[in-house]
């Protein structure tokens, strides 16, 4: 269920697509119910349904969550009625899962809890329970003296007796096809919001002995409604995240200052991670890596025994093994660092690759560059690549030696083993093994600043120039 407003957002974007640990909420759930073995799932949209359906497209790929529409929010019993045309042609025994879009922590382990729940209630239905820590207006569970199950009281609908029960409902149901289809056909809004409440097939599945409850921790359940309960589930997931990490065998110095997002991985065995760092997007890290203090990764794909140094960031970037990175540095998209070639402080590339062994150790620009083995780019060396209108490539073959403060005026090729002298602007290409200078001759004036020095202090001497 995926179709509400979301008001209490305050957003643009709908509410189930924004993210948690990078993720939209709708894709923690939708990945969760995969994962539990749930061979269909069907996204109920209503508000920006577009919007959502696009999404869930670009995740998961074209149609493989198939969408019911909720034009009209009318509750979540009117939500599931929606869907019902999608599953038809589906046997009556078959089990469906009814799952809530904004609570993004549902652990795939208790949705199959829940489905193994339905398949052993004789009433054919399970359902999630959860105790709040503190006093939250969701469904109250009222029980029998025995314990069966009886109805769910919504929270505009409880009497102040029925509001003091602690066991609520947490908004995740399991229930056979068959029961579902009579039941939704008799829901009736005669309740304080005048909606259809799922909730009310509980009161249902009296008749056939009582649904089964099953408790949750209240994390793992939690809904999203504003952006305080979107920062709280944010921690929670990171938590989560961190710890599953830590187990595989990768060192946090802070996990609370370890922001890894939930699509990161694998992270290989002995990483290990300093204090604030953040891995993004689709990152991977191989055995080894250290990843030191204030390193951003988005879409990089690390090799085993990189070392990442201090407020590095990286973006859509390939380092070979034993690269070495930063500190300071900046990769841009379109970067390919290959094996024990490294990178320094206040370098910069763009769809450069530096192939193994090449240096960039200080101070460069580096864009749409293709740098040799061995390679060695001076300090403060400038690939021209744009000239306002279009982007030009830069060569430099294996074993070339960029002289510092030099300027590469591409398109320009330096050929293998070829020197450029400091301070050069390369126009035309270098053939291989020769030396390209451009500077203008030196000019040595003897005595000159002694001569100089002189001079200003004479003028200091005399009051009247002083002004
Ligand atoms: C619901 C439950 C309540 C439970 C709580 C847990 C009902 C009647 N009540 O209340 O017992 O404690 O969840 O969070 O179900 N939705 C639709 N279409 C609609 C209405 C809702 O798709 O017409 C979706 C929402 O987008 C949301 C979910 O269903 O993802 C729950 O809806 P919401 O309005 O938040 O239900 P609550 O009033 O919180
Ligand atoms: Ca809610």
């Amino acid at each position: 269920m995926a179709a509400g407003l979301g008001t209490r957002m305050k957003s643009e974007t709908p509410k189930v697509l924004h993210r948690i640990a990078g993720r939209p909420m709708l894709h923690w759930v939708v990945t969760a119910a995969r994962a539990a073995g749930a061979q269909r799932v069907i996204a109920i949209l209503g508000h920006k349904a577009d919007v959502v359906k696009a999404a869930l497209d670009a995740s998961f790929g074209n149609g493989a969550v198939e969408v019911a529409l909720q034009t009209e929010q009318r509750g979540t019993g009117h939500a599931v009625q929606c869907a019902m045309p999608a599953v038809q042609s589906e046997p009556d025994d078959r089990i469906v899962l009814i799952l809530t879009g904004d609570a993004p922590m549902l652990a795939s382990e208790r949705i199959a809890e829940l489905t193994a729940a339905c398949a052993a209630s004789p009433a054919g239905m399970a359902l999630l329970s959860t105790v709040p820590p503190r006093p939250m207006p969701y469904g109250r569970l009222v029980r029998d003296a025995s314990g069966v199950l009886q109805k769910i009281v919504e929270h505009p609908d409880a009497t102040p007796e029925q509001r003091a029960i602690r066991d609520t409902n947490a908004g995740f149901y399991a229930i056979r096809l068959g029961h579902l289809r009579k039941d939704l056909a008799a829901l009736r809004a005669d309740n304080a919001k005048g909606e259809l409440y799922l909730t009310d097939l509980v009161a249902h599945a009296l008749a056939r002995g009582g649904a089964t409850a099953i408790d949750a921790p209240f994390t793992e359940v939690c809904g999203i409604n504003d952006r305080v309960d979107l920062a709280q589930v944010e921690t929670e997931a990171r938590k989560r995240i961190n710890e599953a990490w830590m187990r595989a065998g990768v060192t946090m110095v802070d996990p609370a200052s370890t922001f890894i997002d939930a699509d990161v991985g694998p992270l290989g065995k002995d990483v290990w991670i300093a204090a604030n760092v953040a891995l993004r997007g689709k990152t991977t890290i191989g055995d080894g890596v250290r990843i030191d203090l204030g390193a951003v990764l988005n879409d990089v794909q690390v090799a085993e025994n990189v070392y990442i140094k201090p407020y590095s960031v990286l973006s859509d970037t390939i380092l070979g093994p034993r690269a070495e990175i930063g500190p300071f540095s900046h990769c841009r998209p379109g970067t390919r660092i290959d094996e024990d070639a490294r990178i320094g402080n206040f370098v910069e590339t763009k769809k450069a690759h530096l192939m193994a062994g090449a240096k960039a150790n200080h101070l460069a620009y580096l864009g749409d560059a293709s740098i040799g083995t061995k390679a060695n780019i001076g300090a403060g060396t400038i690939t021209c690549n744009y000239d306002g209108v279009g982007k030009y490539k830069t060569t430099i073959e294996a074993g070339a030696f960029i002289g510092s403060d030099s300027q590469l005026v591409a398109p320009v090729t330096v050929g293998r083993d070829a020197y450029v002298g400091s301070g050069t602007t390369v126009t035309k290409d270098v053939p291989r093994g020769a030396l390209a200078l451009t500077r203008v001759k030196q000019v040595n004036v003897e005595g000159w600043a002694d001569r100089f020095r002189e001079a200003q202090a004479k003028r200091k001497q005399k009051p009247d120039n002083d002004h």
